[in-house]
């Protein structure tokens, strides 16, 4: 695999760094040992039961015609695998999977690059591809739909255009915001897909798995518990699994059990919804200073230091999948959900106001 680079939004980097952050660390995007935790087949693969259906009859019917695959836009929230999907797909296909990211695609001649040397059959995998530039958009129209480029070569009135045929290949895009793809990319990909958030039982498959291949010692207790903890994502799930192994490390024989995961997650104040001292902060801010909302956003990022971006980004997406929050034409609006999980009692006169959605990570909606 090549991983050509990868580059934050603003946002992302004046991020405080979390725990309980859906996005890569430094050392998750580069290190062997994270590459060593990903599934490499379908089977190995757990969750996403419809995904994986829908592209094991793809893969079989490419494989049958001896095609490349149809090009595939995964789109969701971050965190829940669309990466290792592009790479599952590569080992499935017996081909190579370039990897990249639209950021790092600033000019023309990096997606010329990168398409020019796709071998047949090749997947280039472009995360955050609603961040493309128009031109560099425009140059894969026709390398998507049959496979060559028209370049400008010369200036002025030298200028002509050249046509360069490349090999037949699969490009993977993946996205948070597919609404936020123009239409005629979106309409040059033959399979669309949706990651979902995955249930508690699948993360705890998930963290067994991690654990097992890190040689760490854990019951099923403890694993659905992470698993509880982990807002839906996987590589939330593997992220909270190391830090409590380093503390059945140090403070126990490095066996993990329930009690040693539930007292390893309070110390790193994760509590058993998965939220974080930011997340409390905000919903607590919000009870007790204007009685639950409803409140404007600019007013709560002025009380809690934070900038508008990173309250809608960051903290809002997973507490309004939780039902904790939501939104109303007049502002923000802490539900009684949130007032029960921080140990308030609802105002009666709030309830008939909102309606409280029980946690279902099926209807979640990707992040925009
Ligand atoms: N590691 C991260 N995501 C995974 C998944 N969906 N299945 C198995 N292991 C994983």
């Amino acid at each position: 695999m090549a991983i050509i680079s990868s580059q934050n939004s603003p946002s992302e980097q004046s991020r405080p760094p979390s725990l309980l952050s859906n996005q890569p660390t430094r050392e998750e995007q580069h290190s062997p040992a994270e590459e060593s935790l990903r599934p490499r087949s379908l089977q190995e693969y757990i969750g996403q039961q419809e995904l994986k259906e829908v592209l094991h009859i793809a893969i079989e019917a490419a494989k049958a015609r001896q095609e490349p695959l149809d090009h595939l836009l995964l789109y969701g929230p971050p965190g829940l695998g669309k990466t290792t999907v592009a790479l599952i797909l590569a080992a499935e296909m017996g081909v190579n999977c370039k990897v990249t990211s639209a950021p790092a695609l600033e000019r023309p001649r990096d997606i010329v690059g990168l398409l020019v040397n796709l071998q047949e059959g090749d997947i280039l995998f472009i995360d955050e591809i609603h961040r493309l530039s128009r031109m560099t958009e425009e140059l894969l129209y026709p390398a998507m739909e049959d496979f060559y480029l028209d370049l400008t070569v010369g200036k002025q009135q030298t200028a002509r255009t050249r046509r360069l045929k490349l090999n037949p290949f699969t490009l993977v895009g993946a996205t948070t915001r597919a609404g936020a793809l123009t239409s005629p990319l979106r309409d040059r990909f033959g399979l669309v897909q949706r990651l979902r958030f995955y249930h508690p039982e699948e993360l705890q498959q998930i963290v067994q798995r991690g654990a097992a291949l890190l040689q760490t010692p854990i019951t099923p207790e403890a694993a659905l518990e992470i698993g509880r903890r982990s807002r839906g994502t996987p590589r939330i799930a593997l992220r909270l699994l190391k830090r409590v192994r380093d503390y059945a490390d140090v403070k126990h024989d490095g066996r993990i059990s329930l009690e040693v995961a539930i007292a390893a997650l309070e110390l790193f104040n994760v509590d058993p919804a998965g939220l974080d001292w930011s997340d409390r902060r905000l919903l607590s801010l919000m009870i007790e200073s204007y009685q639950g909302g409803p409140v404007g956003i600019e007013t709560l990022a002025a009380a809690t230091g934070e900038d508008v971006q990173t309250i809608e980004e960051v903290y809002e997406p997973y507490l309004l999948q939780m039902g904790y929050l939501q939104r109303t034409p007049r502002g923000r609006v802490a539900t009684p959900r949130a007032w029960q999980h921080l140990g308030y009692t609802p105002p009666e006169n709030q309830l008939p106001l909102l309606s409280s959605r029980p946690y279902n990570p099926s209807s979640s909606t990707p992040t925009a």
